[in-house]
């Protein structure tokens, strides 16, 4: 099968040329925003569709009717996508929610100055590299995944498609003190506690639930109802963009899956340049459940 994985250079980060262009990424960068926007963020592969299910059904007070009729990309859409303006302009609700990769340092600018809400979402990068590797495998629109070893060496190099982890976790993240409109929450707290980090969110985007609202959230975006639910899972893509013979986007949803993965040489490796990146970062990520 053809694959798509045309690269897209921008601002020296490698991006998928099947779904971002030079327009589409420039057109990003000066986002007119608008206060009552809800923005998710997050590096690839870090639960971002997860947080575009939890805050779909927050505003929907736990109904899930929008989240099983409307896909994912059109309640959510994707800001640097090259199609973005016109799936925004037909999305189904106010207020709009945005989704990006984009890192902090190429978009905060167009925040300046903005009450838009961002809800920034990161996960351990041991889980996330282990993910983005599968993920790799099934994606057509993105470059080969090659070998583990290699892939794992791209990921701490910061050449994989959307750049470095470690500068988007610390771009963002960075913001937080100075700011009231960035919630940070990680995959591994929703995880353990989803009630809990639903009602986080919902406080944070001030819309309050009763308890059995929030007892329909967390049932419409347990893993397993996420799974089945082909307006999230992306069975509905074209094969020849995700290959699902090859993998499932919903793979297996835990904490500490890169322990099958790791050697224990790349598990020190990998520590040591976690340590020397992070220094200056408060983050101390959950590595196992
Ligand atoms: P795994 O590949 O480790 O299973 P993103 O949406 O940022 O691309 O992240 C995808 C990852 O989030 C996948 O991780 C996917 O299984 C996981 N995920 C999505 N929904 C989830 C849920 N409801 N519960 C747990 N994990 C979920």
């Amino acid at each position: 099968m053809a694959r798509l994985d045309v690269t897209e250079m921008f601002h020296g980060i490698s991006f998928p040329g099947h779904l971002h262009t030079q327009d589409s990424l420039q057109f990003a960068l000066k986002f007119p925003f608008q206060d009552s926007d809800i923005l998710i963020v997050s590096y690839p592969k870090s639960g971002t569709t997860w947080m575009q299910e939890i805050v779909s059904l927050i505003f929907s007070k736990g109904d899930p009717h929008l989240s099983q009729n409307v896909p994912n990309w059109a309640r959510c859409p994707w800001l640097e996508q090259y199609y973005f303006s016109e799936v925004l302009g037909s999305s189904p609700r106010a207020p709009r929610v945005i989704t990006t990769h984009l890192p902090y340092h190429l978009l905060g600018p167009a925040l300046v100055g903005s009450k838009a809400r961002v809800i920034y979402v990161s996960r351990n990068p041991k889980d996330v590299v282990v993910s983005f590797y599968h993920f790799h495998k099934m994606a057509n629109f993105l470059p080969e995944a090659g070998s583990f070893p290699e892939f794992l060496n791209r990921f701490l190099e910061g050449t994989l498609s959307y750049g470095s982890w470690f500068d988007h976790v610390e771009g963002w993240t960075s913001q937080t003190a100075s700011t009231n409109n960035l919630l940070h929450i990680t995959y591994e707290e929703m995880l353990l506690g989803l009630h809990g980090a639903i009602k986080r969110v919902s406080s944070f985007l001030k819309c309050p639930l009763l308890e059995d609202e929030v007892n329909n959230c967390v049932k419409h975006s347990s893993f397993n109802s996420m799974k089945h639910n082909k307006m999230v899972n992306y069975t509905m893509v074209a094969q020849e963009i995700m290959d699902h013979s090859k993998g499932s986007f919903m793979r297996k949803g835990k904490i500490g899956d890169w322990k099958n993965m790791f050697t224990e040489e790349q598990n020190q490796y990998f520590n040591n340049i976690f340590q020397s990146k992070m220094r200056d970062c408060a983050l101390e990520p959950v590595w196992e459940e």
